[in-house]
């Protein structure tokens, strides 16, 4: 029999269906025979708003954005596997870290921090390496970036860091002088932050490519056996490519000439098979070595020098399939530091804590709902049986009529009847039972008090030519601040960490003298030593 369609004009106009699997249609279903003019009245007359299928393509046209991530906006995912090369039951009860050679599949989306979804891709900037693992036990999100450390302790901080690095609010462009006082006022204000500034100001911050850069889950996490012991853990991600960067000159090239380099570098390797690897390294230590260092590992300011606890291999992410569609799999991706499997737990970092809260609570809104875990790219590859139901967008409603706990249905009364699921202790997620007491406190622990010993730690572990960079940076970046009592209480800050380095961004931005070490070394606003608050409790 003759195709219909092909009846229409032979097939020769390609504008046309060919088979009936071409054949348009709206959201509803509905076969459509014209999508190209508005029904009018009359061929020069108004257009009407009868045209259902006009205003359905605009109406879901007006809807396309969501809004951007209030942070990490542009980013890049793409799909691949974790295999468990080294089985770690000694530490963890989690099924992932138990089978060697069993595959997990994961998606992992990089990014950059400060900049708007279309800012350019070779920004200096911290990098996000964020990785979901679809395990048999559900999700486990490592939600990391390529710096281990953090700019500051306590996540109540986080609004004014991102507030202060983003633009200015007043013009709300990037890189204007506004915006280099605010984030370096904020900075030069907030010491804990110096260990981070030095990495920032390093060549980490411009990678050649995703593909050559490390990751970092950051805080200090916890493995937790069967039993109920624990370790502590930090988790790594070693490039099989090594590490490696640009230099300041070749990134201002590379961000006018191809501002999505580092999205197309991806792509391009994916596509021609080239898959990029990286090793997943742990340090696992228990709360008795905790207690020696002379430093809080609960303080996401400060790494654990692999000297002390070297980094042991487990197993290797493999980076092998682009997305189908960007916004699906990239834009509606949610990642949440609370997302852990049973055998990891969290520890008592401050800002870890607050993460759990935030991320949740931004993809409320980001994502219209509370049922974003119903999306494909969100969805556990796992059994899920819960109670939870409606809200908008539900797709996974339970089934039956049992929505309820404790029921007693399925028990034989009434043939083919559902029970629902039950939470089992043995199986089920326990958290790690630390023991926790203490007054009710806004005071930092002393034992997080240090800011300068770890970044002048890492300053002097650069090579000359680093060193030089790094100088370079901070005197690039200090250039552009217009404040003189900014630029002098950063070099202050930078005199606790080398005085070379200080004289030298000194000498770059035109102090003639150097200025007085910053006199606290602890954060002005929560040192609490000197504040009247303080003396009225001592007295
Ligand atoms: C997003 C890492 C601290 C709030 C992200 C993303 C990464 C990341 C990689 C992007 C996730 C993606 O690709 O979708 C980190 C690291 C931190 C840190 C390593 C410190 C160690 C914080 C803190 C807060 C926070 C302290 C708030 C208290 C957010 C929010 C998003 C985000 C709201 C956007 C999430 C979304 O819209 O889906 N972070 N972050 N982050 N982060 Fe963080």
């Amino acid at each position: 029999m003759a195709n219909e369609f092909e009846l229409s004009d032979g097939g020769a106009n390609r504008q046309k269906p060919q088979t009936e699997a071409d054949v348009m249609t709206t959201a509803q279903g509905h076969p459509i025979a014209d999508d190209q003019n508005w029904l009018s009245a009359g061929e020069r007359g108004p257009q009407l708003l009868e045209d259902h299928i006009a205003r359905e393509k605009i109406f879901h046209f007006d809807h396309e954005r969501i809004p951007e991530r209030v942070v990490h906006a542009r980013g890049y995912g793409v799909h691949g596997h974790f295999e468990l090369t080294k089985a770690i039951p000694q530490y963890s009860r989690a099924a992932i870290f138990n089978e060697e050679g069993v595959k997990t599949p994961t998606f992992t989306r990089f990014s950059t921090v400060a900049g708007n979804k279309g800012s350019p891709d070779l920004a200096r900037d911290v990098r996000g390496f964020a990785t979901k693992f679809y395990t048999q036990e559900g999700n486990w999100d490592l939600v990391g970036n390529n710096i281990p450390v953090f700019f500051i302790q306590d996540a109540i901080k986080f609004p004014d860091l991102i507030h202060a690095a983003k633009p200015a609010p007043d013009r709300g462009f990037p890189h204007a002088q506004t915006a280099h006082d605010n984030f370096w006022d904020f900075i030069s204000l907030s010491p804990e932050a110096m260990n981070m500034v030095m990495w920032i100001m390093s060549d980490r911050t411009i990678p050649r490519s995703f593909r050559f850069m490390e990751g970092f889950g950051v805080h200090t996490f916890r493995l937790v056996k069967e039993k109920g012991e624990s370790h502590f853990v930090k988790f790594h991600w070693k490039p099989k490519l090594g590490l490696q960067s640009v230099v300041w000159n070749e990134a201002l090239k590379v961000n006018g000439m191809d501002p999505d380099f580092h999205r197309r570098d991806m792509w391009d390797a994916i596509d021609a098979g080239d898959f990029p690897r990286w090793d997943l390294g742990i340090q696992v230590f228990d709360e008795e070595f905790a207690e020696k260092f002379d430093f809080d590992v609960l303080d996401a300011t400060k790494i654990i020098p692999e000297e002390e606890v070297p980094v042991e291999i487990i197993g290797t992410l493999t980076l092998d399939a682009n997305v189908d569609n960007f916004f699906a799999e990239t834009e509606q991706v949610a990642f949440c530091t609370q997302n852990l499997v049973p055998g990891i737990d969290h520890s008592d970092d401050p800002l870890l804590q607050g993460r759990n809260f935030s991320y949740l609570d931004t993809q409320l809104k980001r994502l219209g709902g509370p049922n974003f875990t119903h999306l494909p790219i969100n969805a556990p590859k796992c059994p899920v049986r819960h109670f939870q139901q409606d809200g908008h967008m539900a797709m996974t409603n339970p089934k039956g009529r049992v929505n309820y706990e404790p029921n007693s249905w399925g028990d034989g009364d009434g043939a083919g009847e559902e029970r629902g699921p039950r939470a089992c202790p043995m199986k089920g997620f326990q958290s790690y039972e630390a023991p926790v007491e203490g007054p009710k406190l806004r005071v930092r622990s002393e034992t997080f008090a240090d800011h300068y010993s770890q970044a002048r730690q890492f300053y002097v572990s650069q090579t000359p030519v680093e060193q030089t960079h790094m100088a370079n940076a901070l005197t690039f970046e200090l250039s552009k601040v217009g404040r003189m009592s900014i630029r002098k209480r950063m070099v202050g800050h930078l005199r606790h960490i080398d005085e070379g380095l200080a004289q030298e961004v000194a000498n770059g931005i035109g102090l003639r003298e150097l200025p007085e070490k910053v006199p606290a070394a602890r954060d002005p606003i929560t040192d609490l030593t000197e504040s009247p608050a303080l003396s009225i409790l001592k007295n």
